[in-house]
């Protein structure tokens, strides 16, 4: 092979490995939304209306801890720490049943056990909290079909 040829192979192999390093690191800077909109697919009935989180407030305002909602348990231990990949709830929380294996929660109880359990305990510190007890204040009215 020629020497300009191996240079040329060179700048162009270096210039593929550059493009596929950024996105590679672009798939995974995901977004922390300022807003989320619960609304899974899959229930065995699908009863109440979606819920809306107010994400970015809960973190800043609230001051409650990204670690706090979002996890991988490793031997009984959370290992998750911020700027880690973050999976869907419903990822490991099947919305049927709870899984045997990992002893994740069905969907439904793992949102109600994360939201609903951290309010109820400020509550009981006499604190600022969210809503527990009212559904409507979190769930919006179903639409009729
Ligand atoms: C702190 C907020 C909060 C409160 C209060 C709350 N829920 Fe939920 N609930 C959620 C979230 C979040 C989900 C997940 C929504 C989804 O995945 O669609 C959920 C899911 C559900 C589901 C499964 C999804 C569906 O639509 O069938 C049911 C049933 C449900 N809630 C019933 C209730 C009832 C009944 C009450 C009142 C006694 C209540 N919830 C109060 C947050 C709340
Ligand atoms: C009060 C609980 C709570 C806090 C605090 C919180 N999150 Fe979340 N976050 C959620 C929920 C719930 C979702 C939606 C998950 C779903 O759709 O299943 C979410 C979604 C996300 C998503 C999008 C995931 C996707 O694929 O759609 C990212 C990224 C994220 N959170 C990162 C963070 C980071 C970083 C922090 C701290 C700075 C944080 N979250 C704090 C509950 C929380
Ligand atoms: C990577 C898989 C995975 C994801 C994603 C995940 N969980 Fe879990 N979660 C688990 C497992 C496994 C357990 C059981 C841990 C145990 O009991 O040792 C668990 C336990 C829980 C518990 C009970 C223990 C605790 O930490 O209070 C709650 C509540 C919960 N999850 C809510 C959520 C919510 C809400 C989300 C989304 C914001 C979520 N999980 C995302 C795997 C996951
Ligand atoms: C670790 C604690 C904690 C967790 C977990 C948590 N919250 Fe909250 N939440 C708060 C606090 C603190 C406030 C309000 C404090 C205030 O008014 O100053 C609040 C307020 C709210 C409010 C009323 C005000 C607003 O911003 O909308 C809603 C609705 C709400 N939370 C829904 C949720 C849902 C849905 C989840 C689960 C996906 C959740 N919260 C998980 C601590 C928590």
């Amino acid at each position: 092979m020629s020497k300009r040829f191996l240079t040329i192979l060179t700048v162009v192999l270096s210039g593929v490995i550059f493009l596929a390093a950024g996105v590679l690191v672009a798939a995974d800077k995901q977004e922390v939304p300022d807003e989320v909109i619960l609304q899974n697919k899959g229930y065995k009935k699908d009863k109440k209306g979606p819920v809306k989180l107010t994400h970015k407030k809960h973190n800043v305002e609230y001051k409650v801890a990204c670690a706090e909602c979002h996890h991988v348990y490793e031997g009984g231990k959370n290992v998750w720490k911020e700027g880690d990949h973050v999976d869907k709830c419903n990822k490991c929380h099947d919305p049927k049943k709870k899984n045997k294996k990992t002893k994740a929660m069905k969907l439904q109880n793992a949102y109600h056990k994360n939201c609903k359990n951290c309010h109820k305990a400020l509550k009981k510190e006499g604190k600022p909290t969210g809503p527990f007890k009212k559904c409507n204040q979190c769930h919006a009215k179903k639409k009729k079909k």
